[in-house]
């Protein structure tokens, strides 16, 4: 297969069938952290959209800083049940209002309640109230608006390695490069 998104999304569908954990999208993205260091958390993949990788989550987080300062991002999966890794490298930009709206009307009330009140990564020192402030916003039973802080980004691969992990040690390793515009794949030494 010559395409890596349709490669992807047939090691994705093959993973989800197999796979037993919670969250089969769970995916480690990495930014560039202004102190030098890469930066890396797991988020989760909404979707393939135009051949990039959405993302979503709060702007303001150091996330969201800090792609906002370089787009140059690194996604990482870790499949169990194929025994399978790709490594992604791609730029991020933001997706429209209209998509994240989207995405954010699709989460339960709960998930929507901590969007609006807790200001991710930010140091609190009372969590029990801000635990309730998230109760009683869920409890007003209230339609919950997506604030203008939460959005998303949509990953533009530039670099794919698919691996394929074997007992022995010999993996295979399948790298996708963008070449004047095209995909040219090189077969990798494990
Ligand atoms: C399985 C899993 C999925 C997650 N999904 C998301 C997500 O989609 N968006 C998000 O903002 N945080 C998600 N998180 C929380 C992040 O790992 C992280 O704590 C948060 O985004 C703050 O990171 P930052 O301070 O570097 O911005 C998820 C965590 C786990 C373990």
């Amino acid at each position: 297969m010559n395409n890596p998104i349709a490669l992807f999304q047939k090691w994705f569908d093959e993973e989800s069938a197999l796979s037993e954990v919670n969250i089969p999208t769970a995916v480690c993205l990495s930014t560039l952290g202004f102190d030098g260091f890469p930066n890396a958390r797991f988020v989760s993949l909404k979707e393939i959209r135009n051949d990039s990788f959405v993302v979503t989550g709060p702007l303001q987080s150091r996330k969201g800083i800090e792609i906002e300062a370089d787009n140059k991002v690194a996604l990482t999966f870790w499949w169990t049940g194929t025994g399978r890794q790709v490594r992604i490298q791609g730029e991020a930009n933001k997706i429209p209002e209209s998509l994240a709206t989207v995405y954010f009307n699709a989460r339960n009330e709960h998930s929507k309640a901590v969007s609006v009140i807790s200001e991710q990564g930010k140091v609190t020192n009372n969590i029990i109230a801000l635990e309730q402030e998230i109760l009683d916003k869920v409890a007003e039973n209230q339609p919950i608006p997506k604030p203008k802080s939460w959005g998303g980004f949509a990953i533009k691969p530039l670099r794919i390695e698919f691996m394929e992990f074997k007992e022995t040690r010999f993996h295979d390793r399948k790298c996708f490069l963008i070449e004047n515009g095209k995909w040219v794949i090189h077969q990798l030494q494990p």
